[in-house]
Order: structure tokens, then sequence, then C-alpha cells
């Protein structure tokens, strides 16, 4: 059946495993991480996806991230919960560009277009090619607002 799915990125992220060594042993979780051999993978996909972390995970709840809600502090996603450019001095260095460009072109395109999927097209799985990918063509439809208006 068909459904629509909002693809955020937290529970589709563009990098699906963050990777660190640590320099020096360290006890993560109450496992012993030894320094300089031990690869720890920071899985964004698996902790976006957390119930523990995010109640209700599967829904897109963009309110989520409001720091208060008619005034009152809504504490709902916890700090960490969510890094998908990483943290720390190897965090992407391309964050800002990368959150501008996104905001521009989505900006730029819902004011010329509106934008549509087919009820007939198949839903759209992600897939993990280095970097997350649909697994299909995406079939969206572009209408040119000034046509709608004519
Ligand atoms: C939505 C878009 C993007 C996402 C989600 C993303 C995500 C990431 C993530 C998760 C890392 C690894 C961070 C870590 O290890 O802590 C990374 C590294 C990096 N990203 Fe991005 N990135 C995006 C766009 C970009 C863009 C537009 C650029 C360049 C203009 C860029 C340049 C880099 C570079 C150079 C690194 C390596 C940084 C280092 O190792 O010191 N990224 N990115």
């Amino acid at each position: 059946m068909y459904q629509i799915r909002a693809v955020h990125i937290r529970g589709y992220p563009v990098l699906c495993a963050i990777p660190r060594r640590p320099p020096k042993d360290i006890i993560l979780s109450g496992y012993l991480i030894p320094g300089g051999v031990a690869q720890v993978e920071f899985l964004t996909h698996v902790m976006g996806r957390n119930e523990k972390l995010f109640e209700d995970a599967e829904a897109f709840r963009p309110e989520r991230w409001l720091r208060k809600r008619d005034g009152v502090p809504t504490d709902t996603a916890k700090a960490f919960s969510s890094i998908p450019f990483g943290f720390g001095t190897r965090m992407c260095i391309g964050r800002r560009i990368a959150e501008l460009e996104l905001h521009l072109l989505l900006a730029r395109i819902v004011q010329q277009f509106e934008i549509s999927y087919p009820p007939d097209a198949e839903n759209v799985e992600p897939f993990v090619r280095g970097v997350t990918i649909p697994d299909r063509a995406v079939r969206a439809k572009f209408v040119d607002r000034q046509q709608l208006t004519v």
C-alpha cells in the first residue's frame, strides 16, 4: 500500500555510522575499549530510531526539537541523541554550508513548484552505499505554480 513517509535526517542519516578509535583505553557503558586498536562506531541510524532516546521514534514530529512549547521547556530530545554531522574536532566541516544550501534550495523549489508523489509510485527505501541513498528512482512530480494559477 502507498504510504507517505517523512524522510528526515534523524531516521535517515546520510552517514549511518561515525567511527572513532580512542587513543587511550576507555570504559564505555561498562565495556573496556582498548586504546589505539579498537574502533567504536556511533550508529546514527540506530540512535535515531531508539525509543529510549526518542519517544514514538518512528513518528515525524519536528516539534520535538523545540526547546520550549507555550513557554514550557519540552526537553524531549536529549543532547547528543542525534549527531548527523558528527561531533568534536573531526565533525563535518561542511555542516553550515550544507544546512544553508538545503534551506535555500528547498525554499526556492517550494516557491516555484508544487511537489507531489504519484499515488501509483512504489515506496522508496533507504540503501546504504557509503552514504545513504534512495534504493530506486524517486518519482516526484513537479508542477510549475505559475501554470496552476492560469
Ligand atoms: C547533509 C549534508 C552532510 C552531512 C549529513 C554530513 C555528515 C558528515 C559526517 C557525519 C561526518 C563525520 C563527522 C565525524 O567524524 O564526527 C562528515 C565529515 C566531513 N564532511 Fe560532511 N556532511 C554533509 C555535507 C558536507 C559538505 C557540503 C561538505 C563540504 C563542503 C562536507 C565536508 C566534510 C569533511 C571535509 C569532513 C571530514 C572532516 C574531518 O575528518 O576532519 N560535508 N560529514
